[in-house]
């Protein structure tokens, strides 16, 4: 009866989609616990391609139980939307087997608002959020004035809930940002419709992952964002609102930490970040932007919410460390192995500086982050297309040997690498 977590060790966008749709395939139930729409998972499943926002990545695996926990954020018309596109792409969205916490948080229109207003304020140093209410609604949350998806039951005093609390904030918005307010009757068009949509869908998902959990099943807890964005564990303020991290999962999804064998952390060959904040080995210079791409392949590092350019850079192995400090990772799965094919000499961040002086751990505190140099190893390349490969025997020994120095730096087992974004471009290790 097993759970098992999969997490983001970078800041985001390391492949956990793709990685949840590998494993889905041997668990009975796929549950997201944390984040809003800011997420992106995208799925390559043979021509077709699949960005999730909100509905777990288990849902492109026919037969597989969904859940989204009470941990998420929930925007109703994104999720009405999310929801209705795939039922037009013919997978089978019934309410038996997506369910929605009723406890998940509700992001309004105001919520959205307020996120810009925020960004617009703090100038220079925006977070560079994804601008989808996320931080507003947990703000809410906490100051236990905000909105729950258990409130959609019933769509005509949901509304009026609505209404109420946009007119609350509308006097924010104007007297304190000195924005715009929101045309109410335009900002709550179309909540009643996706009131009456996901109403059908809520659930105690706390009790229906136990049950599932007693009746022997696999759950695998879909995390979303990663490990350097984590509201408590990331690089504060340049952080999203939620826990990104294993203890999101316990306390978003409502299950006992015993059930957790597996936490597997997904990272990333090399280094992106989209947003503000500090990021110690970025490149930018040619070789980041070759690491990019061009914008002609489908996994090119590009936003899959807001379509921003990703900023890359080298991978930076504290991070990775620090990940499997924080989370108690089991094992790794390193993805977009096939991205650094071409490159001469890769370089591996091992340990940073600080004014000369050696610091081996990652720091937090957000000045002390700000002043660490990388200090590189360099490791060999290889100028081998590797996406065909499908055994580690098989990879040109310097992608072996690059994996190997990720194990032996963080003490934890590769167990999967994956050579490009389709079900089978996947190698175990
Ligand atoms: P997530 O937010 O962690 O799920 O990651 P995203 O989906 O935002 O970003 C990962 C991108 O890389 C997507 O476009 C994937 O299709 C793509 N991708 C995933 N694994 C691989 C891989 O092994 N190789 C390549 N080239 N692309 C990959
Ligand atoms: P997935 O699940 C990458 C970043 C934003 C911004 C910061 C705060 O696809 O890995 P927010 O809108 O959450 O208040 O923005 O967090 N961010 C992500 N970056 N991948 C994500 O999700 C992200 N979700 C939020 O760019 O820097
Ligand atoms: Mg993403």
């Amino acid at each position: 009866m097993p759970a098992h977590v999969v997490i983001g060790t970078q800041w985001g966008d390391e492949g956990k989609g793709r990685v949840v749709d590998l494993l889905a395939m041997n668990s009975d139930f796929v549950a997201r616990y944390a984040g809003g729409d800011n997420a992106g998972h995208t799925i390559r499943i043979g021509e077709e391609t699949f960005k999730l926002h909100l509905v777990p990545s288990g849902v492109l695996h026919p037969g597989k139980r969904c859940a989204i926990g009470g941990g998420v954020v929930v925007n109703p018309l994104a999720l009405a939307s999310e929801l209705q596109g795939l039922a037009e792409r013919g997978l089978d969205i019934s309410p038996n087997r997506v369910a929605l916490a009723e406890t998940a948080h509700i992001i309004t229109p105001a919520h959205i608002a307020l996120d810009k207003a925020n960004e617009a304020q703090r100038g220079d140093s925006a977070i560079g959020t994804t601008c989808r209410g996320i931080g507003p609604a947990y703000t809410d949350k906490a100051a236990r004035t905000g909105l729950r998806a258990g409130s959609m039951r019933n769509p005509d005093t949901f509304v009026d809930q609505v209404r109420r609390h946009i007119e609350y904030n509308n006097r924010l918005l104007a007297d304190v940002y000195k924005t715009s307010p929101l045309d109410i009757d335009t900002a709550i068009s179309g909540m009643h419709a996706a009131a009456e949509f996901l109403a059908p869908y809520l659930a105690d998902v706390p009790l229906l992952l136990h049950q599932a959990l007693q009746a022997g099943k696999i759950v695998l807890c879909e995390g979303a964002q990663g490990t350097l964005l984590d509201i408590d564990h990331g690089i504060y303020p340049y952080v999203t609102s939620s826990s990104a991290t294993v203890g999101g999962a316990i306390t978003g999804l409502g299950i006992g930490p015993h059930y957790i064998d597996r936490v597997i952390g997904v990272t990333k060959a090399y280094s992106t970040r989209v947003g503000g904040g500090p990021f110690p080995t970025e490149l930018r210079d040619a070789l980041g932007d070759k690491l990019r791409g061009t914008g002609d392949n489908p996994w090119d590092e590009y936003g899959t919410t807001t379509g921003r350019p990703r900023r890359c850079g080298w991978l930076d192995t504290l991070v990775v460390r620090y990940a499997a400090r924080i989370n108690g990772l089991t094992e790794l799965v390193v993805t977009k192995l096939d991205v650094l094919s071409g490159f001469d000499t890769l370089q591996v961040a091992n340990s940073y500086t600080i004014d000369g002086a050696p610091v081996d751990t990652l720091l937090c505190d957000l000045e002390t982050h700000q002043a660490c140099r990388p200090v590189y190893h360099n490791l060999p390349g290889w100028s081998e297309d590797i996406m065909h490969v499908r055994s580690f025997t098989n990879l040109p020994s310097t992608a072996q040997g690059y994996i190997d120095y990720l194990e032996e730096l963080t003490g934890l087992p590769v167990k999967t690498i994956t050579i490009g974004p389709a079900r089978d471009q996947t190698i175990e290790h």
